[in-house]
């Protein structure tokens, strides 16, 4: 998605080869016109596939998911992290593990919110080591729904969460796929 390109080169930073920082426009402040288009540029690559649930996983997942939903004409459910109080009833767990902060949480959802029926299509910011995207599949089919596939607004793709889950038969829609990145270097995969 060239606009979404242009955008990370013009705003993101290369930290150094894996962390890219795009807390301008993605991660902490969202700019919401580009994500009403990679909202549409989603739908548009999942149309034919009968989508009636968006998933993400919170918290930066949620706005581009809102946006893909909003295209899709479907509702948005968001995998919580930690469970609160008021969230014991019917719930369904799995444990992840992240690379990026080195800890592990309960992936978490109200079983309510998805039924058997459902054509889930996941979508996160971030598609790195693929931990966070697997515990979402292994949560949606406990539930019985059926993962049509995985988006995700950049996956860095020398990092091997992309290649796994297609691997695993996983359709991947990556927006901006990172080959290569440096100080000051950011390369995306050709379309
Ligand atoms: P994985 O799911 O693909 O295995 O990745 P990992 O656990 O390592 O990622 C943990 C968090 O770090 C995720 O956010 C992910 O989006 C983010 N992340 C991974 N690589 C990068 C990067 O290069 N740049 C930035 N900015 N973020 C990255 P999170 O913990 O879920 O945080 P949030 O969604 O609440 O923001």
């Amino acid at each position: 998605m060239e606009l979404l390109k242009q955008r990370i080169l013009k705003d993101g930073k290369a930290l150094n080869e894996q962390v890219l920082m795009v807390d301008s426009f993605l991660n902490h402040q969202v700019d919401p016109r580009l994500m009403q288009e990679v909202g549409r540029e989603f739908a548009r690559r999942f149309a034919g596939d009968g989508v009636t649930k968006v998933v993400t996983i919170e918290s930066s997942g949620i706005a581009p998911a809102a946006m893909t939903a909003l295209s899709l004409g479907v509702d948005m459910v968001i995998l919580k992290k930690s469970v609160s109080s008021i969230l014991c009833e019917d719930i369904l767990q799995t444990e992840v593990f992240s690379f990026t902060k080195q800890k592990t949480y309960q992936l978490t959802l109200k079983r309510r919110f998805l039924a058997p029926e459902d054509r889930v299509l996941v979508i996160d910011d971030f598609l790195a080591n693929g931990e966070a995207a697997f515990g979402a599949i292994r949560l949606l089919e406990q539930a019985g729904a059926l993962v049509v596939g995985v988006g995700a607004v950049i996956a860095k793709a020398f990092q091997p969460g992309m290649e796994k889950l297609r691997e695993a038969g996983y359709r991947v829609e990556a927006l901006a796929p990172v080959k290569r990145m440096g100080e000051g270097l950011i390369e995306f995969l050709e379309d």
